[in-house]
């Protein structure tokens, strides 16, 4: 199995250590809250597309002594992740390569089955929450959450702020993925079959020195060392020079006195007709 997604898709963000690293700092809590009142001890819970696992192994604590599986194609990632789960001593928390595709489970085989921040980036974002629905059992839980970057809003404004959001929503699309799954994660449910849906959104807010700082430094250096800043240039939609105008820029308003970041992430939690 390699790093590539099946299909030929080649995921947006990639895996630098920027990106991973940002990824690392979600926690259940936060990114979860909308499922966490429904985890009893004992469910056996799949995280697809889990990363570096922060939020999965949030999961597993809550769940134990109930397994919990975090899957996804990095191999690297998931490393890391394995590393992590034994050094905090989660012995109900595994790690596993594959593909939201195909995923290497029995048919309900599990109480929940969650995606956060993964169908986005999808060319075939039905067929992933199909094979997702097929994993977990009848009358389990499906729980989806996404960004919708058409309602990221910043201040003070910057115009090549304004050329990377512009940019950066279209080389995800011709990438295949979907800047704007927030919105349609109602319709993509709908589509399925979900019985039960709760549509939710709740926004990540950066407006302190600390947060603005770790946004803006995290968004340049991506630009800089990630696929974010290369498949722009390969799709012809920006240079170099205008790669590093970016990352000037964030970093810039990063360390803004007055600088502000908002959008909207949104999440589904339905369950399977049983
Ligand atoms: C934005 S990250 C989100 C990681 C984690 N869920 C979080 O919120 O921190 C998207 C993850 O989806 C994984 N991914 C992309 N395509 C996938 C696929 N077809 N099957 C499984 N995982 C996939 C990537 O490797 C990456 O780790």
């Amino acid at each position: 199995m390699t790093d590539e997604p099946r299909r030929h898709e080649t995921y947006t963000h990639g895996h630098a250590p920027a990106t991973v690293r940002q990824h690392g700092q979600r926690t259940a809590e936060e990114a979860a809250a909308f499922l966490l009142p429904e985890l009893r001890a004992g469910m056996r819970v799949l995280d697809v597309g889990c990363g570096p696992g922060s939020i999965t192994r949030g999961l597993a604590e809550r769940v134990a002594p109930g397994e919990v599986i975090g899957l996804d194609l990095s191999r690297e990632t998931l490393a890391a992740a394995r590393r992590d789960a034994a050094a905090r001593g989660l012995v109900n928390l595994q790690y596993q390569e594959g593909s939201v595709y195909e995923l290497p489970f029995p048919d309900a085989s599990f109480d929940v089955a969650y995606a956060h921040q993964v169908l986005q980036h999808l060319r075939e974002r039905g067929a992933a929450l199909r094979e997702m629905l097929r994993v977990v059992r009848p009358g389990g839980l499906v729980a989806v959450r996404d960004v919708d970057w058409g309602t990221a809003a910043y201040w003070p404004r910057d115009p090549w702020l304004d050329r990377f959001i512009d940019v950066h929503l279209r080389t995800w699309s011709q990438n295949g993925g979907e800047p704007l799954m927030g919105r349609q994660l109602r319709t993509l449910f709908n589509a399925a079959g979900i019985a039960d849906l709760k549509i939710s959104a709740t926004v990540w807010c950066y407006a302190t020195p600390g947060e603005t700082s770790e946004w803006g430094e995290s968004y340049a250096d991506r630009l800089l060392t990630s696929p974010m800043g290369q498949l722009p240039i390969e799709h012809g939609h920006a240079s170099r020079a205008d790669i590093e105008a970016m990352a000037a820029a964030f970093r810039a308003w990063a360390a803004h006195p007055d600088a502000f970041w908002v959008f909207t992430h949104v999440a589904a939690l339905g369950r399977k007709v049983g």
